[in-house]
């Protein structure tokens, strides 16, 4: 079995298989401009961030039901167990299926069927998180956190994903606060082909708990000090990073200079589906492409249950606590 982790880096649609995708395609009529599985699987090869968003919400397109949205978070599960995962936060990207005429409602209940009873079939307790999209309006990321009010209690937080330059951490200050004041926890995609200052302005301005990604702030050693003083956790995501060119090569990834720097590092699997693989594969790729050893390879899965949101009650703090034995009492082959 697999080291315990938790994945607190997900998108749920980015877990969309090609399998998966023309089987719901099939059901719900939906014409793919892809003769197969194969054809699709060719398309991506990403130069950027752009062009991967391109083909991830192009193929949205086969998503319309709740029990779709169920299909695809029991898949994730499915797949997330075998790779020793036992805590998953998963984002999930409203806008992009409202744009689609597919309500909050069929996305968060469908997702919400699968997640309700994960833990039992799977082993994983679950969070979700609402991503806004920042190359859209502010006002549309008000409009969304509007809709999502009926199902706060399935959300446990709010992010920022999708095309990052240009598009600021402060253009969503006046959303973040309003989150904040409903309980919603924090946090936002910074520094993964932005610059090393949506960094501190994700923290300073929307008040984020974790980085999502973080990347370039290895540009700026102020910086670096500052997230290992407040500890503040960077959910990294290496083969996510080698596919949108963010590093050459898996052997060039930051990864090993920042955890000697004391940065709180997590490692999960961003888009999976798209990136070629899940977490417990990105433990095994950078153990063999940057040699973290597998003591690093524990610290990297402690990180993990401590940057989770697993501090809202006795309840939680208690599965934090087993999570954490877990993997202190983990004995590698
Ligand atoms: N970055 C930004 N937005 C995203 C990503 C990502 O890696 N995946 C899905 N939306
Ligand atoms: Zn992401």
């Amino acid at each position: 079995m697999p080291i315990p982790k938790a994945e607190l880096h997900l998108h749920i649609e980015g877990t969309l298989e090609p399998e998966l995708a023309f089987a719901l395609a099939a059901r719900n009529g939906v014409q793919l401009p892809y003769a197969d599985t194969e054809e699709l699987r060719k398309a991506y090869l990403f130069e950027d961030l752009q062009s991967f968003l391109d083909l991830y919400y192009g193929l949205m397109a086969v998503l319309r039901t709740e029990a779709d949205f169920e299909k695809l978070a029991d898949a994730y599960l499915a797949r997330a167990a075998a790779q020793g995962v036992r805590h998953a936060e998963i984002f999930f990207d409203p806008q992009a299926h409202i744009a689609r005429g597919v309500g909050m409602g069929t996305v968060v209940e469908g997702l919400g069927r699968a997640l309700d009873r994960s833990a039992e079939r799977h082993g994983i307790s679950t969070r979700l998180i609402m991503c806004f999209l920042r190359d859209q309006s502010a006002e549309s990321a008000m409009a969304t956190l509007e809709a999502a009010k009926p199902y706060l209690h399935r959300i446990t937080g709010v992010g920022l994903d999708s095309a990052e330059v240009g598009h600021p951490p402060a253009k969503f200050a006046a959303v973040y606060e309003a989150a904040g004041a409903l309980g919603l926890r924090k946090v936002a995609h910074a520094g993964e082909e932005g610059p090393a200052a949506y960094v501190s302005e994700a923290l300073d301005v929307l008040g984020v708990e974790r980085i999502d990604h973080g990347l370039r702030c290895m540009e700026d050693p102020d910086l670096v000090e500052r997230l290992v003083r407040e500890r503040v956790p960077l959910t990294l995501c290496p083969l996510s990073n080698v596919r949108l060119r963010a590093v050459d090569i898996l052997e060039e990834h930051p990864l090993p200079r920042m955890m000697a720097a004391g940065l709180l590092c997590t490692l999960n699997s961003d888009d999976p589906a798209y990136f070629g693989g899940y977490v417990g594969d990105t433990f095994h790729a950078v153990h063999e492409a940057l040699g973290i050893d597998p003591e690093g390879l524990r610290e990297l899965a402690r990180n993990s249950f401590e940057a989770a949101f697993l501090d809202g009650s006795a309840a939680d703090e208690a599965l934090r606590e087993r999570y954490l034995a877990e993997v202190a009492a983990y004995e590698f082959e």
